[in-house]
């Protein structure tokens, strides 16, 4: 095919942009305006929804698509969601452009959270590699395939501070830390838009949900979230501001309350932190129905109210499943309740994204190109590379792996052998067969022999999840499941195998959006399979599946193996098989405070000194007040010892910088992953300062006896936080204390002083 190399969006200079963008808005009616501020789902659903769930939404599913068409066709959408197959992108790409006088196309969005077609680890997953390069690459994947079905943008990076873990959203972050949360903010939009926005096969990025949202009240997703300025500043905006500044080109509002305010009517939040401090210049999505759902919270008194208060603090387009507020916004302006300058600031950040995608030059795909791309085998193996770097070894005793010479191998447990939870939550077009379960990569890989016996039935939700309308996404439950049996057949299994692979966690549909949780306990029979496995006496690896940290205090005292694999995705199971056999060693570091027992939560590395902290373990008196496992826990094949970190300088001034240097050795037989943390502790100042605060951090691959040595600088970005009692940033004169090491306990300490 002949390339076009005729200029279009993405090679223009801005000043052609806003020309192209002027000239079409002068044409433009109010109610024109309107329908580009106006996006629509658009759903096809495998089957129809359970009346429960039309309910909780309220939504006709049957009656949305034509209404979303009737809607293009008289040109009242400026965008359109939940559209992956490219010759419908094209189909209903016409259908907007041929319906309004100015041929402007839609653009569209999708919830490309862990790949499109590819499915890599889930965010958390990601977080856990500590590598930025392999979370910029895996999202460069994702962005490809989706591109090449004619998606423009993703509603991705979610950036959101997750301490609870009840809250199911904390699979789709980076964690707890907004260090970590930072620099794995700033690789996803690096990974979906390339060096710029419009770049060849990238498409715009999304950070989301501004703000707060993963501070939920009892973890319970949608619930308020009552936030601190301090907590706000130092904690949970900080991810936002770092993907702002790599240049994502969108951000997405939140559905709850902040401190009293709907996150999606609140005008501070977008105009004077968003814009007028971040310099955000891109444009502002709401989420689902949440403009209209101001009216729900008892905030706007109607749906005209509604908009008029979204579209003035400073949200361009609404997302909407039906009836959107924003089609009220031409009464409005007529009324004068919303300047048309308020209309046309939002409209322009529209068509500035859609010209600068070069949308209006070549709004349609290539479907062709769409199957190549979607099967490049360079996606898989970039999916697997993921897929090993984000796996965490928590404990290793006698180093039971790797498995350099397994014998027989019995795999255990109904996820071993589940394609759909292989993948995790947020996916909607993988291809299934491809996917390789854990017991699929073990078989394949092993060469022995390997047996198979789930043990036990899925477990089931309570009450299902509003994903289950997506064909396979709840488990079946076996009609002809013998329990007894099972299990027997199961730990009969593990008897005669020299090791035994258990695979335990949640089921993708347990965790994720509206799948909050009251306990962390494994759900189902697992825990009792588990326990009648061990009692065999034969070795027992176990593999947790999972989004957030789950009770396996019993486990962490009984089973000598634990790796954590996350949902790992489209080549899970065989990046499990690697890891397993010593074919790559693990490397993964916890991105998260791994509480012994839900009761402890929200529980995190990063708390103050506070009043007695001699009795800190103490806390409960029915419990240690210490983690199961640390923030930033995870053994490798090597074993790792720091030197004592030095200065070039024991004292700087407010402003300047300082370099800690520390050589991290593997003293152990073979080669392994490492990830030297750096954490800072302020000894005294204008606040009581966290115990830790990470402050940098680098992976390294180091052979047995290999040294390396390594520089983090500590300047004003690292030293400064935001102040409750000035209301502002400073940076104190005191003592700074520097840990570096291998987990969020590190001990190896030097000190230094900032001087006035
Ligand atoms: C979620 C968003 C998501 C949107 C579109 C909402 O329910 O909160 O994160 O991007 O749906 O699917």
């Amino acid at each position: 095919m002949p390339v076009d190399s005729r200029p279009w969006g993405p090679t223009l200079s801005d000043a052609e942009v806003a020309e192209r963008v002027d000239a079409l808005m002068a044409e433009m009616t109010v109610a024109e305006k309107a329908g580009q501020l106006t996006q629509y789902f658009y759903f096809r659903l495998p089957a129809p929804p359970s009346e429960e769930i039309e309910e909780t939404l309220h939504v006709d599913f049957a009656q949305q698509p034509e209404m979303v068409e009737a809607a293009l066709g008289e040109g009242r959408v400026g965008s359109l969601l939940f559209v992956t197959d490219p010759a419908e992108v094209n189909r209903l790409q016409r259908l907007a452009v041929e319906g309004n006088r100015h041929g402007i196309p839609v653009l569209f969005g999708f919830d490309v959270i862990h790949g499109l077609r590819t499915i890599l680890p889930v965010p958390i997953a990601m977080a856990a590699s500590w590598d930025p390069s392999v979370i910029e690459r895996g999202q460069a994947v994702a962005a490809r395939e989706a591109r090449a079905v004619g998606i423009h943008w993703a509603f991705a990076p979610m950036v959101d501070i997750a301490r609870d873990p009840r809250w199911g959203r904390i699979v789709e972050g980076a964690g707890e830390d907004p260090y970590l949360g930072s620099a794995v903010a700033v690789a996803q939009v690096r990974g979906f838009q390339g060096e710029r926005l419009g770049s060849p096969d990238r498409i715009i990025a999304g950070p989301k949900h501004f703000a707060g949202y993963g501070a939920a009240l009892g973890g319970r997703d949608y619930d308020e979230v009552n936030l601190s300025d301090a907590e706000l500043w130092n904690v949970y905006l900080p991810p936002f501001q770092a993907a702002v500044d790599a240049g994502a080109g969108n951000v997405m509002t939140a559905y709850m309350d902040l401190n009293g305010v709907p996150a999606t009517g609140n005008r501070w939040l977008f105009t004077d932190v968003l814009r007028d401090t971040f310099g955000f210049d891109g444009f502002v999505v709401s989420d689902a129905q949440a403009v209209h759902n101001l009216r729900t919270h008892g905030f706007a008194a109607d749906l005209t109210d509604a908009a008029a208060r979204a579209v003035t603090a400073g949200v361009d387009l609404e997302m909407a499943i039906t009836d959107p507020a924003y089609a009220h916004l031409p009464e409005s302006v007529e009324s004068g309740l919303v300047g048309e300058e308020v209309l046309d600031a939002s409209v322009r950040r529209i068509l500035t994204a859609k010209v600068r995608m070069g949308l209006l030059d070549r709004p349609y795909v290539d479907e062709d190109r769409a199957r190549a791309v979607l099967a490049d085998p360079a996606h898989r193996a970039v999916a697997r590379t993921a897929a090993q770097r984000s796996a965490v070894l928590l404990r290793n005793e006698g180093d039971l792996l790797p498995l350099t010479s397994p014998g027989s191998v019995a795999v255990i447990g109904p996820l071993a052998d589940s394609r759909r939870d292989t993948l995790g939550p947020w996916v909607f077009d993988y291809d299934s067969t491809e996917t390789v379960t854990v017991l699929a990569g073990i078989r394949e890989r092993a060469g022995g022999e390997v047996g198979y016996a789930p043990g036990i039935r899925p477990a089931q939700r309570v009450f299902p999840s509003m994903f289950d309308m997506w064909g396979d996404n709840a488990p079946v439950d076996p009609a002809d499941f013998d329990d007894a049996a099972e299990l027997d057949r199961a730990v009969s299994l593990a008897r005669e195998s020299d090791v035994a692979v258990v695979v335990v966690g949640e089921w993708q549909n347990m965790i994720g959006e509206a799948a909050s949780r009251s306990s962390l306990e494994l759900p189902g029979g697992q825990l009792a399979l588990l326990q009648a496995v061990a009692g065999t006496g034969t070795p027992v690896v176990l593999l947790v599946m999972n989004g957030r940290p789950l009770d396996l205090r019993w486990a962490a005292e009984n089973v000598p193996a634990i790796l954590d694999i996350w949902y790992p995705g489209s080549q899970g199971g065989a990046a499990v098989a690697d890891l397993l056999f010593g074919d790559v060693a693990p490397g993964g570091k916890l991105p998260f405070t791994w509480p012994r027992t839900v009761g402890q939560v929200p529980m995190i590395y990063s708390h103050t000194i506070s009043h007695e902290p001699d009795n800190q373990r103490r806390r409960y008196w029915d419990e240690q007040s210490t983690p199961l496992f640390p923030f930033g826990h995870g053994l490798s094949y090597g074993r790792f010892e720091y030197g004592d970190p030095t200065l070039d300088r024991s004292s700087i001034r407010a402003g300047e910088t300082v370099t800690v240097s520390v050589t991290v050795t593997n003293v152990g037989p073979r080669a392994g992953d490492e990830v030297a943390q750096l954490f800072i502790h302020q000894r005294y100042g204008t606040a009581s300062r966290p115990v830790r605060e990470l402050k940098g951090f680098r992976r390294l691959t180091l052979a047995a006896g290999e040294s390396q040595t390594l520089r983090f600088p500590l300047g004003p970005d690292e030293l400064r936080y935001w102040n409750a009692a000035t209301k502002d940033w400073v940076i104190d004169t005191t003592t700074i204390d520097v840990f570096v090491g291998g987990d969020s306990t590190a001990g190896q300490s030097v000190s230094f002083t900032i001087g006035s």
